[in-house]
């Protein structure tokens, strides 16, 4: 049986499992950009259902090595790949995300904004094939700023579903344009949900990200 471990050595413990993360913030903080419906929909149903999901894999897996029971690999981590990727991501989402009244919007800071300008020339620039990258996902997926520590570029990512397309690079910034994302407030309009982001991109977030790569 798996459960929880809290701390030590983890060697000695129980394996661990997933678990969703708290918010920053609260569930309303967002709004009008992201709505507290929508924002508790988002975090405890659908963030939660991958948590699930990847416990559920990771229970298989350890009941199959128990047992000596074949697992169908190719199967198993195809899901997982799924699973997981939807926890890390949303995870991610969360804390590039504030509430305006604390430092979300505004312009990229600190080491970010030197290399977004270097890379894409400008803000603006980069802004716009983010969107971009943004409202072409097809389907169900991502847009994410990546760095690349071989080339000490950032790059941006598309995302389809929530591991297709990927670089295994480090994330910056990620941005959920799943329809579950927006459908609750926007209906079809990915693109002005898009837009409202820029109002609660938490950029001290995203270059602590790069900072602690570079250090
Ligand atoms: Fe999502």
């Amino acid at each position: 049986m798996i459960v929880k471990a809290q701390s030590g050595d983890y060697m000695e413990e129980a394996k661990l499992l997933y678990s969703l993360p708290k918010l920053n913030y609260d569930y309303g903080a967002l709004a009008p950009h992201i709505s507290e419906a929508l924002l508790i929909l988002h975090h405890t149903k659908h963030h939660q259902a991958y948590v699930n999901g990847a416990n559920a894999i990771l229970e298989k897996m350890d009941k199959a090595r128990k047992e000596g029971a074949d697992l169908g690999m190719k199967a198993t981590l195809k899901e997982l790949s799924f699973h997981i990727g939807g926890h890390v991501l949303h995870s991610l989402f969360w804390d590039n995300l504030a509430p305006p009244s604390k430092g979300g919007g505004g312009k990229p800071v600190g080491k970010l904004a030197e290399a977004i300008d270097k890379e894409f020339g400008s803000f603006e620039r980069f802004k716009k094939e983010f969107a971009q990258a943004a409202n072409s996902a097809e389907g169900s997926g991502w847009a994410a700023l990546t760095f690349c520590m071989k080339t000490k570029r950032p790059m941006i990512m598309q995302v389809e579903k929530h591991n297709v397309n990927t670089y295994p690079f480090h994330i910056l910034l990620v941005l959920d344009v799943w329809e579950h994302a927006y459908y609750l407030d926007y209906k079809n309009e990915r693109a002005k949900f898009v837009e409202a982001f820029w109002s609660i991109v938490n950029w001290e977030a995203a270059n602590k990200r790069l900072e602690k790569l570079l250090k």
